[in-house]
């Protein structure tokens, strides 16, 4: 087949920091999807991206083509509205496994698509995996089913969704262009509008744990998402919260799970309960359900009903014993005084080479794998006060894990400000 263009041509523009046409970005989207545009061509296409970034319009041809690469869903057929959340990823970021269930409680169906970990953040299919029994895999046809029945649904995203996305993801996973905005806005949005949501809402990460570790970065990411979402019909709202200390006190699989079926209890850290029941109010509004007492359905069982329903309908037990590491092993305080800081980066690292993450996208992860917190920035230590417990079937990791940490703690004499998990919100 004779191509349209010529990928040399594409790369050179972008390295000489011209505009693509939108014929070039359709074209060079859909020739790297046939195998037609080389890996190293894309890759190098990415870096230029990266380096030189891209107009609105550039990005917004962009995700229409990775969109294009693959199949719509279409949730037109459901009794109720859809609202769907992303988060960019974090460290501890359980939030999706209560809020999901919750949200459903409403009468607003939430179709989950997740992924797996990566690298120092955890994945939200890598967790729920740690539930004996419970399958991601799930044909178009059961999610709808499962969508009308439960109300929710946390699954794997289908090979026919925005396959362009797929292939560009792990390759900008190992050629060092993750954290370019028009790639991670296109990589997000392609996806959440092929899935076919009506209401989206973005949790943007910022801070040490996360891909934007500045507020004008990732302000920049949001509006930018926002605007896709907007463009495309999606109700779409993004809220700025901080990732520069873990969400809650648990950073592994089955840890996180049984933190989020404490919140599903009516407990559960603070932090936790607060980005949940703030994320279930702006998915409710933007799906036109707004102004209802959302917090209620965490203390009186509705929530955790909803999850029980939705763990069984994808083989899970939600009743079963959730898997435990072989070992633990303590991290204390050096000194007394207030803790200043716990970085969101050092724990994730810590927990990914207990076992909870994979360097590669084929590695197994450890169910139980992780890192327990006793403390969070603000709370008043003593010295020798277990801060830490590190969890792992392996224990030669250990050592690596505690070099992670290195650095990533800190005692002072005085608080730190108290900050809202919530920083800013983008509509
Ligand atoms: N999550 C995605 O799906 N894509 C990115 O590029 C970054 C985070």
């Amino acid at each position: 087949m004779s191509e349209a263009f010529d990928a040399v041509d594409v790369i050179i523009a972008k390295r000489d920091r011209h505009e693509l046409t939108d014929e070039q970005i359709r074209w060079v989207v859909d020739a790297y999807t046939r195998e037609a545009v080389a890996e190293e061509q894309m890759s190098s296409l990415a870096m230029a991206i990266l380096l030189n970034g891209m107009t609105r319009r550039e990005i917004a041809t962009w995700t229409a083509a990775m969109i294009a690469s693959g199949e719509r869903m279409d949730f037109s057929a459901l009794s109720r509205p859809t609202a769907d959340k992303h988060s960019t990823g974090g460290v501890g970021d359980k939030i999706t496994l209560p809020l999901a269930p919750l949200v459903a409680v409403f009468d607003v169906a939430v179709p989950q698509l997740s992924g797996r970990g990566l690298g120092h953040t955890g994945g939200t299919l890598d967790k729920l995996e740690s539930i004996p029994g419970w399958q991601a895999g799930l044909s178009n046809e059961a999610m709808l089913r499962q969508l009308e029945d439960v109300g929710a649904v946390i699954c794997a995203a289908g090979s026919g969704l925005a396959p362009a996305d797929k292939k560009l993801y792990a390759l900008r996973d190992v050629t060092g262009t993750v954290e370019a905005i028009p790639l991670i806005a296109s990589s997000i949005m392609s996806k959440k509008i092929a899935e076919g949501t009506g209401a989206l809402v973005l949790d943007v990460k910022v801070g040490s744990g996360a891909f934007m570790k500045n507020l004008e970065d990732a302000t920049e990411l949001a509006r930018t998402m926002v605007a896709l979402g907007t463009d495309a019909g999606v109700t779409t709202v993004a809220l700025l919260t901080d990732m520069s200390t873990p969400l809650g006190l648990t950073a592994g699989n089955a840890l996180e799970v049984r933190e989020s079926v404490e919140v599903l209890a009516g407990g559960g850290p603070a932090d936790v309960v607060e980005l949940t029941v703030r994320l279930a109010e702006e998915m409710l509004e933007a799906a036109g359900r707004g102004g209802q007492d959302v917090r209620a359905a965490l203390t009186d069982g509705r929530a955790m009903d909803a999850w029980r329903r939705m763990i069984a309908a994808q083989g899970g037990d939600p009743d079963a014993t959730l898997p435990v590491a072989e070992h633990t092993q303590e991290v204390k305080a050096t000194s007394s005084g207030v803790l200043t800081r716990l970085d969101a980066y050092a724990v994730g690292v810590a927990a990914w080479r207990l076992g909870a993450g994979r360097a590669r996208k084929e590695d197994p992860v450890q169910a139980g794998a992780g890192v327990e917190m006793h403390a969070k920035p603000g709370d008043t230590v003593r010295e020798g006060d277990v801060l830490l417990t590190l969890h792992t079937d392996t224990p030669e990791r250990f050592a690596r894990a505690e070099e992670a940490l290195d650095g990533g703690i800190e005692i002072g004499g005085t608080e730190p400000e108290a900050t809202s998990v919530v920083l800013d919100r983008i509509a």
